[in-house]
């Protein structure tokens, strides 16, 4: 395989907590591939986590960023261009958080301040994010900007309560976004729609490991890792799709598109 495909490109990875993060396997696939990056997390996040680890493995600077911080955006992306030696090429939004799931407080009973808190790390962030980097003129034409996403953003799924609200305001940014950078500098914005995954925010969900399972057995290509998903954040960084902007991607092992597998027929068939 091409080690080249962000040769030359700079970059800014959020959310990089753990090894098991989708932006932590990003960020090394990134470095393989040619890139220069910044590494960034909330400060909080930086205690907890391991970041200074990766940012060794890929030769990168951490620039810690609340992202429902406006002045500390600017600050990320002031200091990412003079470390990185230019405009921004791409930008992973892998960041999420509900105080309501957390707390595990059902959907009927929703605590407001906590939903707005939901809404503002995990989708406002994403136009925070867009809107102070066009004010800076920080992003390079052609550059490439991915949030994540998940399914529950179109269909129900009882257990992922208002962090489905949350995506679906994501990928709505994704698309009004993604129309104005694209008119102003040619900058794609997508989503990448991803199957459950075991990361810190994935298992924090109640109920997630039998979600895993039932959806395993109902993707034709089964779960799609995070390893997966961040080979194809690759590929939507990269130049070879140049023309794909305003998008949700599912990446999901077919998933999205299948009513019930032969699989889920005969697990439930077993328990008769
Ligand atoms: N794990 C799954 O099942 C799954 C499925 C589909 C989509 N996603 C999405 O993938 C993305 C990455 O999550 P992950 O599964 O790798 O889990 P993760 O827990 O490793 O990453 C979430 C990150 O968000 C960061 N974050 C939280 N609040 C922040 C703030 N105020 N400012 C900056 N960063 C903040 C956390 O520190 C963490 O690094 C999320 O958007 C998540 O919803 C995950």
């Amino acid at each position: 395989m091409s080690t080249t495909l962000l040769s030359g490109k700079r970059g800014i990875i959020t959310g990089a907590l753990d090894e098991n993060s989708i932006a932590w396997k990003t960020a090394l696939k990134a470095h393989a591939q040619g890139a220069k990056i910044v590494l960034t997390n909330a400060p909080i996040a930086m205690r907890m986590g391991k970041i200074n680890d990766l940012a060794a493995q890929t030769n990168s600077k951490v620039i810690p960023a609340d992202a429902t911080s406006t002045t500390d955006l600017e600050k990320l992306f002031t200091e990412a261009q003079e470390f990185l030696g230019g405009k921004i090429d791409f930008i992973l939004h892998s960041i999420a958080q509900s105080p309501n799931i957390r707390k595990n407080i059902p959907y009927a009973e929703l605590n407001y301040d906590f939903y707005g808190k939901t809404l503002d790390i995990s989708a406002l962030s994403l136009h925070k994010m867009l809107s102070t980097a066009y004010k800076m003129d920080a992003i390079n034409e052609w550059g490439s900007v991915i949030a994540l996403s998940y399914i529950a953003a179109q269909r129900t799924f009882s257990f992922y309560t208002d962090m489905a609200d949350a995506k679906a305001l994501l990928e709505s940014i994704v698309r009004s976004f993604g129309y104005h950078y694209g008119k102003h500098r040619r900058v794609r914005v997508n989503s990448i729609s991803q199957s459950p995954t075991q990361t810190t925010a994935g298992s924090g969900i109640k109920g997630f490991d039998t979600f895993f399972d039932f959806a395993e057995l109902n993707s034709p290509l089964g779960n799609a890792s995070a390893e997966q998903c961040a080979e194809y954040c690759i590929s939507l960084f990269s130049d070879l799709s140049r023309m794909v902007t305003m998008q949700n991607l599912f990446h999901d092992g077919g998933y999205s598109m299948t009513g019930a597998s032969a699989d889920l027929m005969n697990a439930f068939e077993e328990d008769k």
